[in-house]
């Protein structure tokens, strides 16, 4: 049982390989250490990971390596490589979106349709967003509403999306495509809301808000996230799109409340506009989820908190967050 993970020494993938060798695969996980953030940070999220004899880990770009070699024989192929972001989507850095996320996307599926890995596949899991949404219509919001995206990162994931669909059609390229709603926890990335703010709280600083607060998100907890990426390796239908999120919609300012409730004492807050870019709303209807491959979301908010903090805290002690 061989699989393949893109992007593995990000937040998602790091700790998807760690599931999937925990559960006895082998896994060979790909990453280029993009720039987005810092290398120490993906190199110690690789650092468990890399302590299982079934884990090869190959540096290189998916834009350039030879890809037919290095998935011949996987089963399955966990496609979490990414430009992530989308504030910093606009302008021109949309040439490195366009680059990591689409152009790349397209050569993983070039290389999954060739023979050699064909032989062997069983599925594609694309890591999707519900940035394609944009500023939804309807909430909870279902697969089958039509995909607004309101920044270039959310354009880039849904190409990349639609191109999976495209190659399951035409060429029987076996995929399964997750629209994650917000995934935080340990090892989440430095420049998302709750990172930021939990690090700030720790460090005693203020912290940067954007909008009013009231903003409100589905949040899904990373545990529940990988597990539903493991999972989706056994959707039923060929080419399926299936939101992933937390189970219950939160603002801003009650995340705020309650970050300041597990560090002790309040958060300082500055306020900022709103960034172009950024839905008001997110909410994740994952009955389709839950009917292909069994996804129940397990981890409250509080909870997933409390780890992310443990987390960031461990990080700062050790110095690989500054
Ligand atoms: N974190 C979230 O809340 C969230 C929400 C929706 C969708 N997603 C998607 O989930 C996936 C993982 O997100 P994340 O938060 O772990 O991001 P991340 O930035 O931590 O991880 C992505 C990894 O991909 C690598 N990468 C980028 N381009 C590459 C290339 N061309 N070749 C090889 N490696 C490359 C990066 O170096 C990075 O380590 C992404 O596809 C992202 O778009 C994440």
């Amino acid at each position: 049982m061989r699989c393949v993970v893109t992007g593995c020494a990000g937040f998602v993938g790091s700790t998807l390989s760690e599931y999937l060798l925990a559960a006895g695969y082998e896994v060979l996980g790909i990453d280029s250490f993009v720039d987005y953030y810092p290398r120490r940070i993906k190199e110690a999220n690789l650092e468990r990971a890399r302590s299982f004899a079934k884990f090869a880990f190959v540096e290189t770009d998916l834009q350039s390596a030879s890809l037919e070699e290095l998935f011949g024989g996987a089963e399955s192929i966990f496609h979490l490589a990414a430009q992530a972001g989308v504030r910093a989507s606009w302008g021109d850095d949309f040439r490195i979106y366009t680059g990591n996320n689409i152009l790349a996307s397209q050569r993983v599926l070039e290389a999954a349709r060739s023979s050699r890995v064909k032989e062997t596949l069983k599925k594609i899991v694309y890591a999707s967003s519900s940035s394609v949404y944009g500023h939804a219509e309807t909430l909870p919001t279902i697969e089958t509403l039509r995909p607004q995206p309101i920044s270039p990162y959310g354009v880039s994931k849904l190409a990349a999306e639609h191109l999976m669909v495209l190659y399951t059609k035409e060429f029987g390229v076996p995929t399964a495509s997750l629209r994650y709603f917000t995934v935080y926890g340990p090892r989440q990335r430095p420049d998302m809301a709750f990172h930021r703010f939990i690090k700030a709280g720790l460090l005693g600083e203020p912290i940067e808000l954007y909008d009013d607060g009231e903003q409100s998100r589905d949040f899904t907890f990373i545990n529940d996230a990988v597990a539903a990426t493991a999972a989706a390796a056994n959707a039923q239908t060929p080419g399926v799109v299936c939101n992933i999120g937390g189970g219950s919609r939160v603002t801003i300012n009650e995340v705020i409340r309650e970050i300041g409730d597990i560090l002790g004492s309040p958060l300082k807050v500055r306020r900022q506009a709103r960034q172009s870019g950024d839905a008001k709303h997110t909410s994740a209807d994952t009955s389709l989820a839950a009917r292909e491959f069994g996804y129940k979301p397990q981890v409250a908010l509080k909870e997933g908190l409390r780890a992310e903090a443990v987390w960031i805290e461990e990080m700062l002690k050790c110095g690989v967050l500054d």
